[in-house]
């Protein structure tokens, strides 16, 4: 093995001045400094540079055994350790239970806005002025109802079609009725089928949510709020007008404030990377439906309520614990990827869960969901490993109280989501050093085989 050690600069070009200044430049990120790794394979040593606390991996591929290496590559299923992108979108600290949107805090965000006017945060970056949202809510109220043709596709799914699979194929079928979705380089197209996306997601999940039931399609009552009107579409019959209670709209508005965006999670990332082939938002936002249809993404609530239903008592909850202490169990609902402290999704929904409780009566899970939380949050095998009630542990309780299906549980997601899916996909379609998604593999297959037609092999 060659002792070589001859220092090599690999730093790429944007960010070579900085990686041979000393550590003492850097900054807390480790913007400045450098990472300097030995390949013991020929002996060299090579300075990375280091920004925003990390190295680009096209830089490791500039770490070749002979000229005849591709260079070294990082291997890393699920992108644990990988970013991706650069954004502005969602901060999220995962120790300290803190989640933004565009830098405000999820909690004032929850107690003093609207959905709408999250959306147009996440979307646009900022508040909107009094005129901005005047507008953006009008042009959301003025593109919920859809395409005729749109009602009739959906009305011939199977009378028990998953909710879902309806949203997501009616959702990719909005780029047939909007072709010039096609042209992503036009700004004012973009907007446009962003604006059309989250006005008609409600009217897509409401229909699906109609047709499972056998009831007729409601059309939309644009002189009502974004919550209001979708469960209007929900829940009308023959009434003029339906009006749901004032404190069931503000919670489903909490609840659609807290699932806008979460960054680059399954879902998001779906988007951004059938994005990068530049193909239209309406395809690349049934791929975020589909990711999210997924029970580890956005079914984990479904199964909370399937925990309480199984534990039946509270008087079983200690031995449910004592199961899942012995790895016979998972207590659904706790533990999350990144929230290591509390997720600030979950405190924001238990006091949601009171007010839909007054109107809606109390759901008899939630005094079992009450003292399991209670139990795990003194017990050390929980304490240990930082396993906290997440965003779903009381999500389904309230969606069962307003008379939800558990099928529905993930569109009442993917509704939301829409919004910050579309801020992800805006934000990527403008970044210069975004590429076609392409990760690399390891490749474990045969090599070189000799072909032998079928003919040949099926008469040996
Ligand atoms: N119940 C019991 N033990 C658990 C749980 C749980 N819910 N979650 C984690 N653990 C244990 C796990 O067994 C492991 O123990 P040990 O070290 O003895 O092997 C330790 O805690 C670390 O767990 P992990 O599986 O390595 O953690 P992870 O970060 O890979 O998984 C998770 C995160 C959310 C998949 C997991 O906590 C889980 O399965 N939770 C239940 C399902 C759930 O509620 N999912 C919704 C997540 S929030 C949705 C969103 O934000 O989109």
């Amino acid at each position: 093995m060659s002792t070589e050690t001859a220092s090599t600069d690999i730093a790429s070009s944007d960010t070579a001045s900085s990686s041979t200044a000393s550590s003492d430049t850097a900054s807390a990120d480790g913007t400045g400094s450098s990472l300097t790794v030995r390949d013991n394979r020929t002996g060299t040593e090579y300075d990375v540079a280091i920004t925003d606390g990390t190295i680009r991996a096209s830089d490791l591929a500039k770490i070749k055994a002979d000229d005849e290496d591709p260079g070294l590559a990082v291997y890393d299923p699920g992108f644990v350790n990988t970013a991706s992108c650069r954004s502005s979108i969602t901060f999220i600290d995962g120790d300290k239970g803190i989640l933004e949107y565009r830098g405000y805090p999820i909690e004032q965000l929850a107690e003093k806005s609207s959905y709408l006017e999250v959306a147009y945060l996440l979307v646009h970056g900022e508040l909107p002025s009094r005129q901005q949202f005047d507008a953006w809510e009008h042009k959301i109220t003025f593109h919920t109802f859809v395409h005729e043709n749109v009602k009739r596709f959906m009305e011939g799914f199977r009378y028990d079609a998953h909710p879902m699979g309806m949203l997501l194929a009616s959702v990719g079928a909005l780029s047939t009725f909007y072709p010039e979705s096609r042209n992503i380089s036009d700004e004012n197209i973009r907007q446009l089928q962003v604006i059309r996306l989250i006005a008609k997601m409600p009217t897509l999940g409401a229909w699906a949510f109609r047709h499972a039931q056998g009831k007729p399609y409601t059309y939309p009552d644009n002189d009502l709020g974004y919550a209001a009107n979708f469960l209007s579409m929900l829940f009308k019959m023959s009434e003029q007008r339906f009006e749901a209670d004032e404190r069931l709209i503000r919670a489903l508005e909490v609840l659609f404030i807290l699932h806008a965006d979460h960054e680059q999670n399954c879902s998001t990332n779906a988007v951004r990377s059938v994005g990068s082939s530049q193909v239209d938002p309406y395809s690349a936002v049934s791929a975020g439906i589909a990711a999210l249809f997924g029970p580890l993404h956005g079914g984990a609530n479904e199964a909370v309520l399937k925990m309480l239903r199984r534990i039946g008592s509270v008087d079983d909850v200690p031995s449910f614990i004592e199961g899942v202490k012995g790895g016979k169990e998972r207590l659904m609902g706790f533990g999350h990827r990144v929230y290591k402290n509390y997720d600030p999704r979950a405190t924001i929904i238990k006091k949601a869960c009171d007010e839909v409780f007054e109107v809606t009566g109390v759901n008899p899970l939630l005094k079992i969901a009450v003292e399991l939380e209670k139990i795990a949050l003194e017990d050390e095998y929980f304490v240990t490993r930082q396993l906290y009630p997440n965003v779903d542990f009381y999500s389904g309780l309230i969606y069962e109280a307003l008379s939800f299906p558990p099928e529905m549980f993930t569109v009442l997601f993917a509704i939301p989501r829409t919004s910050g899916w579309l801020a992800q996909w805006l934000e990527l379609t403008d970044d210069s050093e975004q590429k076609i998604a392409r990760p690399k593999q390891i490749y474990t297959g045969g090599r070189n085989l000799d072909f032998v037609p079928a003919s040949e092999r099926w008469s040996r």
